[in-house]
């Protein structure tokens, strides 16, 4: 592949090479060195028009660890104006000889758009409610490293699915990595239809918790619902929010998941978050650097094979 623009076009095997070359930058990351060469003389320029902590901070050590020139891009959301501006900006870059552009973007669509305009590997770092890749990545290596596998597992995901990009990547890997999928949450945050997909719904924590290897919270994106409904935190906490009595109801040794960045109290409660028995939220930011080395180094040898033939 040219690009990394979501999960939906990538084959099993893709997805097995990424997480098996993501297991040797984990080893990497944990040595002295921490460094590799697989990037050198790359120019790599990380494009945020919509904030972040986790994936810009790993996305930018992946590409320092791999030798590449990082430029990060100051951007923000709020002096962006769609269409030519973001087509202007994507031309304006592709003229300085990029050869990796990250983006995340609030608008769906908007990275592959840009994909189209540059002579470079583009990474989607999460496009509005559309895909962010390298998360559903980082949680597949997460959930292979602790449970030793992939598929035939039951993965609840649950919360604020309908603007979940999270979601919606982590649906399409997990299904076609032969796992079960299960989707929790209030209806007003189901997208219609999704049972398509070839999940299981529940409004239900208890039911659908039920017997689970893997519980994946979201947060609430407050900031996607446009004047739609949003629920009170504590009405949501309550029926939806992640507690040790609900938690009771997955398996004895189901791990807790959350993307970040976490609502304490509103969609989980802190103490499950903190518990080093349950929770595997720190090794997914850990695995989130390993697995954005292991995508910009696949993404790197394609380009450099395409450029030498
Ligand atoms: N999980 C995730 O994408 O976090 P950030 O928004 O902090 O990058």
């Amino acid at each position: 592949h040219a690009h990394l623009l979501g999960i939906e076009p990538l084959a099993p095997e893709n997805i097995t090479a990424i997480l098996d070359l993501a297991e040797e930058y984990v080893t990497l990351n944990r040595s002295d060195t921490k460094h590799g060469d697989a990037l050198a003389g790359l120019t790599q320029i990380n494009m945020f028009f919509e904030a972040s902590t986790r994936t810009q901070a790993s996305f930018e050590l992946a590409g320092k660890r791999l030798g590449a020139d990082v430029m990060n891009m100051a951007m923000q959301a709020s002096s962006l104006k769609k269409g030519e501006t973001l087509i202007d900006t994507a031309l304006t870059l592709n003229a300085m000889h990029p050869d990796l552009l990250v983006v995340r973007h609030p608008q769906s669509g908007a990275v592959d758009l840009l994909a189209q305009k540059v002579r470079c590997a583009v990474l989607n770092a999460g496009d509005g409610r559309h895909e962010h890749p390298t998360q559903a990545l980082l949680d597949a290596l997460t959930i292979r490293r602790a449970k030793g596998r992939l598929h035939r597992l039951n993965i609840a995901i649950c919360g604020d699915i309908a603007h979940s990009r999270v979601a919606r990547s982590n649906i399409l890997l997990l299904g076609r990595m032969e796992s079960r999928v299960r989707l929790i949450g209030p209806p007003t945050l189901m997208p219609a239809g999704i049972e398509e997909f070839g999940v299981e719904v529940y409004d239900d924590m208890r039911a659908g918790l039920d017997g689970v290897d893997v519980v994946m919270m979201l947060r609430l994106q407050k900031e996607r619902m446009d004047g739609g409904f949003i629920p009170s935190e504590r009405e949501y906490y309550h029926r939806y929010g992640l507690d040790a009595e609900k938690l009771g109801y997955a398996k004895p040794d189901a791990i807790v998941m959350h993307p970040g960045p976490m609502n304490r109290g509103v969609e989980i409660d802190g103490e499950i978050a903190d518990d080093i028995n349950r929770s595997v939220i720190q090794d997914q930011v850990e695995m989130g650097v390993a697995v954005r080395m292991a995508a910009m180094d696949l993404l790197a040898r394609n380009l450099r094979a395409r450029r030498a033939g």
